[in-house]
């Protein structure tokens, strides 16, 4: 074996402390300034059959689902293409309509996981046309589909994923970046996305050593509370999903993501002292309605943690996981990193099994 541990209690934190090392590999290569573009030539795909794709569909499942939700926000927000995540655990059973001008993208670390493969199966069978986002090279989902990205996040072996999913969010930014640029994204919004990718492992580096002793204090502080609420809105939704995911995962505490505008339609009547709430707040456009969210929260008694790179008002939050600041497109990748050293030392504050939590297996080859 040569990946060990080097003095880590547990593979999750080594790897967590390995995303900006991982991001850099990812990048290396496939960001292009002189056309502030992206270059992924794994895809095999020209401008031309780029420009022909009318709406992108990412297919996972798990993490790498939501992985493919953050990917579809940010081909909408840069490409200006409808763009979804499905999991491929559905998509597989449901005879989907496939459709000719979409490009259909299967996210997985492992390249392994059943439905996934059976997804890009089905979609081979009918002519979908389909590429990989896969970690490992070698695999079944890689081979099936013959292009794609390759996630170059190296071996993870943690259950938990968390350098895969960071370097799945990165390698959609890239793709939406590329699609971007074959339409309508200007060369001055393609020059801010590639600088803010080529500082995002610096920034990923900065979380992880200024955040790791704050959030693990916050963690001890809150291990006792049996469910939580990890709520986004937007480009913040699929942040709190994974958040919400990595925790239970490895925690056993129970969590759940909503959409912040939802809370007020039902699950706000859940909210308590015993209860707190993660809250996703960027510093974009819709400030304003999360710092609304928070105080409804508040009102309501509820603990608020947030995860911010916002100045916000005193006392509004019980506990702040810092970010740096980067191009809001890209916040969803950052905003991930403290929620994972969350979930990991909320874990460790439980004593639980990190790397092998209980239930769960690395990749689910089976049904
Ligand atoms: C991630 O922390 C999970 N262990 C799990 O949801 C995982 O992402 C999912 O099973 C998909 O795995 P894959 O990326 O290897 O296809």
């Amino acid at each position: 074996e040569d990946y060990q541990l080097d003095g880590y209690a547990d593979y999750m934190r080594k790897e967590i402390g390995e995303q900006p090392e991982a991001v850099r590999r990812a990048l290396r290569g496939r960001l292009d300034e002189r056309f502030s573009t992206a270059r992924l030539g794994g895809l095999r795909l020209d401008p031309r059959e780029l420009r022909s794709i009318r709406r992108v569909k990412f297919l996972g499942c798990g993490s790498a689902y939501y992985a493919g939700q953050i990917g579809a926000g940010l081909v909408e927000e840069l490409a200006r293409l409808p763009a979804d995540a499905e999991p491929a655990s559905e998509f597989r059973y449901r005879n989907p309509v496939v459709d000719p001008e979409t490009l259909y993208v299967a996210v997985s670390q492992s390249g392994e996981t059943a439905d996934t493969l059976a997804a890009v199966q089905e979609l081979s069978r009918k002519g979908g046309r389909v590429i990989g986002a896969v970690n490992a090279v070698a695999s079944a989902i890689a081979r099936e589909c013959g292009s794609g990205v390759f996630l170059h996040a190296g071996p993870e072996v943690s259950v938990a994923s968390t350098k895969a999913v960071t370097n799945m969010n990165t390698t959609f930014a890239m793709l939406a970046l590329l699609l971007g640029r074959v339409r309508d994204l200007s060369v001055a919004d393609g020059r801010r996305i590639v600088e803010g990718l080529d500082a995002l492992p610096d920034h990923i580096e900065e979380v992880v050593r200024t955040q790791d002793e704050p959030i693990a204090e916050v963690a001890r502080k809150f291990a006792e509370a049996r469910h939580m609420f990890f709520v986004g809105r937007v480009r913040g939704w699929p942040v709190a999903r994974e958040g919400a995911q990595k925790l239970k995962e490895i925690s056993y505490v129970h969590a759940e993501a909503y959409q912040a505008g939802e809370l007020k339609h039902g699950p706000i009547a859940l909210i308590d002292p015993s209860m707190p709430s993660v809250v996703i707040v960027p510093d974009d456009e819709l400030l304003v309605k999360n710092i609304g969210t928070m105080e409804q929260i508040k009102a309501r008694g509820g603990p608020v943690i947030a995860v911010t790179n916002a100045q916000l008002p005193e006392g509004l939050a019980d506990a702040e996981l810092r970010v740096p600041r980067t191009e809001p497109e890209l916040d969803p990748i950052l905003f991930g990193i403290p929620l994972q050293l969350l979930a990991y030392h909320l874990a460790t504050a439980l004593g639980r099994d990190i790397d092998k939590p209980r239930n769960l297996a690395k990749s689910v080859t089976v049904e």
